[in-house]
């Protein structure tokens, strides 16, 4: 029998590609959802809400692994009541999802959860797992997130919070604004330039999944990004240079501001600020890198 695993929130960008990555590894995919239940593709969709326990989490009853994707998006515009849903989607699921794992007979042996490297805030600094954390709002999420996943802790159950960094993939993710922007001469230097941006590949987030799920060694939190991070003028003049597309004026901040709240309908911070962080934990315990040359990554997912 396929060991079967649960993916919270998996309907989205990195979810979507973990289910496909997961089946291909002899693994039999739950996604749980806000959509109607259905099955497609050999996934089986079943519905939730993200915040109450219900039969769904008949689902987790010995089952191997669950990894929990859940969260409204974080590109929007920081109104009021996207806050409040930023906060409470993320912190709903995860309590509902310690307390389905509570009531299980037999519970799955990881519970692995996507977290964020925006802990540090915008910073040029290195940071490790143990760097200090930054200030703002998306700082204050990634805190309430990571101590309400760690508040309890399950005697059959192993936890692992992967501080997911800028994911770079074919479909989705925030790859693909900045190759429209390219594709319209618009992808100049954002702002100063100097913000960081600590990116992966899509593959190598897939394995770093698969180690937390199924290898006793991982524990804990993780930055799960890649081992070589780059400024935001390096990036975006890599990007163009893959793309075929030469020098392009940079975007000074003032018109990025205008720019994410006119045209992308979404908060300029998360253009203009980045950090430089570092896999320190991954790569001690000897996690091994496909992607770690930006060109050849971007290579790879665009041409
Ligand atoms: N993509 C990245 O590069 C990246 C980087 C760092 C951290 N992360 C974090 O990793 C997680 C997954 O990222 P992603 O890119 O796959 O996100 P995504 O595409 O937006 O998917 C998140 C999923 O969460 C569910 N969801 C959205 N709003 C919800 C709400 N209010 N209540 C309950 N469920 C809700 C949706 O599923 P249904 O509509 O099917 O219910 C959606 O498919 C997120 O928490 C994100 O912050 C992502």
């Amino acid at each position: 029998m396929r060991k079967k695993v649960i993916l919270a929130g998996g309907s989205g960008f990195l979810g979507k590609e973990l289910a496909i990555f997961l089946k291909k590894k002899g693994y039999q995919v739950v996604i749980l959802t806000r959509n109607k239940p259905t099955i497609s593709e050999d996934i089986t969709y079943v519905q939730w809400d993200g915040a109450h326990l219900d039969q769904w989490a008949d689902e987790l009853e010995g089952s191997y692994a669950v990894v929990n994707f859940t969260g409204k998006s974080v590109n929007c515009i920081y109104t009021k009541a996207n806050r409040e849903e930023i906060i409470s989607s993320r912190i709903d699921s995860v309590k509902v999802l310690q307390d389905a794992i509570r009531h299980c007979q037999n519970p799955p042996q990881a519970f692995v959860q996507a977290g964020s490297l925006a802990i540090f805030g915008d910073t040029r600094k290195k940071c490790t797992e143990d760097s200090p954390y930054g200030t703002g709002f998306s700082v204050h999420v990634c805190k309430l997130w990571e101590e309400e996943f760690f508040r309890e802790s399950f005697s059959k159950t192993r936890q692992v919070l992967l501080r997911i960094g800028f994911a770079l993939g074919k479909n989705g993710g925030a790859l693909e604004p900045l190759l429209k922007l390219v594709k319209y001469n618009l992808g100049g230097t954002v702002g100063s330039g100097t913000q960081y941006i600590s990116w992966l590949h899509i593959d190598d987030l897939n394995n770093m999944f698969l180690q937390a799920i199924e290898n006793n060694k991982y524990n804990g939190i993780y930055n799960a990004t890649g081992p070589s991070p780059v400024t935001n003028k390096e990036f975006m003049s890599t990007l163009r240079k893959v793309m075929g597309k030469s020098w392009t004026p940079p975007a000074p901040t003032p018109f990025v501001w205008l720019g994410a709240y006119v045209m992308m309908k979404t908060e300029p911070s998360l253009a203009l600020t980045g950090r430089n962080c570092i896999p320190k934990r991954l790569q001690e315990h000897g996690f091994t890198f496909t992607y770690t040359h930006l060109e050849t990554a971007l290579k790879d997912l665009i041409l």
